[in-house]
């Protein structure tokens, strides 16, 4: 089974890089199915319901969040009627929405948990990730041997943490948030695929998907100043993970690829 997860999706750059790849890019590689962190994908803050059914038309299958999945207004409201949006599973169980669910494909399952991180994330407090990865994980296990952990966290001491936590529980622990594409993927030694992020959809000489001299001068003189979207040099990033029958990993690959049929637009 082929599974690509794709880094996160930042405002419109990010939307015409899915737009206009994932399609070829899923016929060139015999993707399965597309899981995508998107909860930047209206104007690079939270996800809006408009948007994420376009995600869907596009091909993604599955989105995952993180801290920014509920700064939509709309979104709060409509997460809880579609179950494939997910939000990380270990918000208080009052919090509408879900963290994990099967997905159908072909004649299997897949298990897909996303979780969110607590270091260095200012505005969340959640239940410890590892804990309720452990209990998620090892229920799913009696269902199907292809899961899929995607973790929401900030630093790569606690994704390497989680990686190496679930190694040969998981088919693949792959890190989101920073919007980076880190050049440490591998398959630890239990088979289970791992990336500390999968990078980013959307421009990719900027700052996280922002304009720099916004972003420059909002660090430089820690002032308030608004993020705007950029548009340089859009790419599709991610990693695209090939599991066997017993679940385990058997490759994971780096995609990025340039979006050069946006460039007019922009
Ligand atoms: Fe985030």
């Amino acid at each position: 089974m082929k599974v690509l997860i794709l880094g996160e999706i930042v405002g419109k750059a990010g939307l015409m890089a899915v737009r206009d790849l994932l399609r070829p890019l899923k016929k060139e590689k015999g993707i399965d199915l597309v899981i995508a962190n998107a909860e930047g994908v209206t104007s690079g803050y939270g996800i809006g319901v408009q948007h994420a059914m376009t995600l869907f038309k596009y091909g993604i299958d599955v989105i995952t969040g993180g801290e920014k999945i509920f700064y939509k207004l709309d979104m709060q409201d409509f997460i809880g009627r579609k179950d494939r949006i997910l939000r990380p599973a270990n918000y208080p169980e009052a919090v509408a929405g879900r963290g994990a669910r099967f997905v159908n494909v072909g004649e299997d399952k897949v298990f897909v948990l996303n979780l969110l991180g607590n270091a260095d994330m200012l505005s969340t407090h959640l239940a410890n990730p590892f804990i309720m990865a452990d209990s998620m994980v090892s229920r799913a296990q009696a269902e199907t041997p292809y899961i899929f952990v995607v973790f929401h966290a900030s630093t790569t001491a606690e994704k390497g943490v989680m990686g190496y936590e679930l190694d040969s529980k998981a088919s693949a622990v792959i890190g989101t948030h920073c919007k980076v594409m880190s050049a440490d993927s591998r398959i630890l030694s239990g088979g289970t695929a791992f990336i500390s992020d999968n990078g980013r959809c959307g421009s990719f000489m900027s700052v996280g998907g922002f304009k720099p001299e916004n972003e420059v001068h909002k660090m430089v003189y820690s002032t308030f100043m608004r993020s705007f979207e950029c548009f340089d040099d859009i790419r599709l990033q991610g990693v695209l993970v090939t599991v066997g029958r017993d679940g385990k990993s058997q490759s994971i690959e780096r995609i990025d690829v340039k979006d050069t049929a946006s460039a007019s637009e922009s």
